[in-house]
């Protein structure tokens, strides 16, 4: 069968991954976790002393990129990702606090955008790949075939998120997930490089009140309307 290319955008914790990850295992493409790059240069950022949450030295960290390597392994068995900085397994490391709160000054930077979309057009290259994050569907692949913009409100994705954080031992409140999440969808929608936006020709999925299956189902039904 004919392998497109599937974009899918939105706003932080709506579920883009599970569906990416769901989509993936059934139609046996690629998956990318595109925000996990972005996680993982913010995290070589503040391991340099070149981002905080009170600053960040744009030139500094610009000036070091070439030194910044990252590479994405997709477990399809277990739909499980592992980002490696430099050689070094930082999957864990990526998903706190400490990074989701520096996460947006680092994507704001114009240099570190064009050398993660180059990255991420190579990896889509081929088709077969599903790949979620802020500007996929109007940035990094602006004629995939679908293109999925999500949403949820901010009560449920904040509930989802601090669960996840829950479940791994991390000890975080409910409100400071649900303001971490509320300023970066604002830092994410309001920023000038790439924000963002619903693609023009995204079809929405607002998943606050439908259950995993019941997403897939939708997508699915999208994804057989255009491998015809
Ligand atoms: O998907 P995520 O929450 O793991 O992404 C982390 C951050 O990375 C998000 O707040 C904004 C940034 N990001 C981006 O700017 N562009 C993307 N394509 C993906 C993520």
């Amino acid at each position: 069968m004919h392998k497109i290319t599937i974009a899918i955008d939105g706003y932080s914790s709506c579920g883009k991954s599970t569906l990416a990850k769901q989509l993936a295992t059934e139609l046996n493409y690629t998956y990318v976790d595109s925000g996990a790059m972005y996680r993982a240069i913010t995290l070589f950022a503040i391991e340099y002393g070149l981002a905080s949450k009170e600053s960040v030295n744009a030139e500094g960290l610009i000036d070091q990129l070439g030194n910044v390597n990252i590479d994405l392994q997709y477990n399809s068995e277990t739909q499980s990702v592992t980002t490696f900085l430099n050689g070094k397994n930082v999957e864990e490391e990526i998903r706190t606090m400490r990074v989701s709160e520096v996460v947006s000054f680092v994507s704001v930077i114009k240099e570190v955008r064009a050398k993660l979309r180059s990255m991420q057009q190579e990896l889509g290259k081929r088709g077969g790949v599903v790949m979620d994050g802020r500007d996929i569907g109007t940035a990094v692949f602006p004629h995939a075939e679908l293109k999925i913009f999500m949403t949820a409100s901010p009560d449920v994705r904040a509930k989802r998120r601090f669960d996840e954080l829950k479940a791994k031992g991390k000890e975080v409140s409910l409100e400071e997930v649900r303001k971490n999440l509320v300023s970066r969808d604002l830092e994410d929608t309001s920023r000038k490089e790439d924000p963002l936006i619903q693609a023009e020709d995204a079809v929405v999925l607002d998943n606050s009140d439908l259950t995993p299956e019941r997403q897939l189902q939708i997508a699915l039904g999208w994804v057989k309307e255009r491998v015809v």
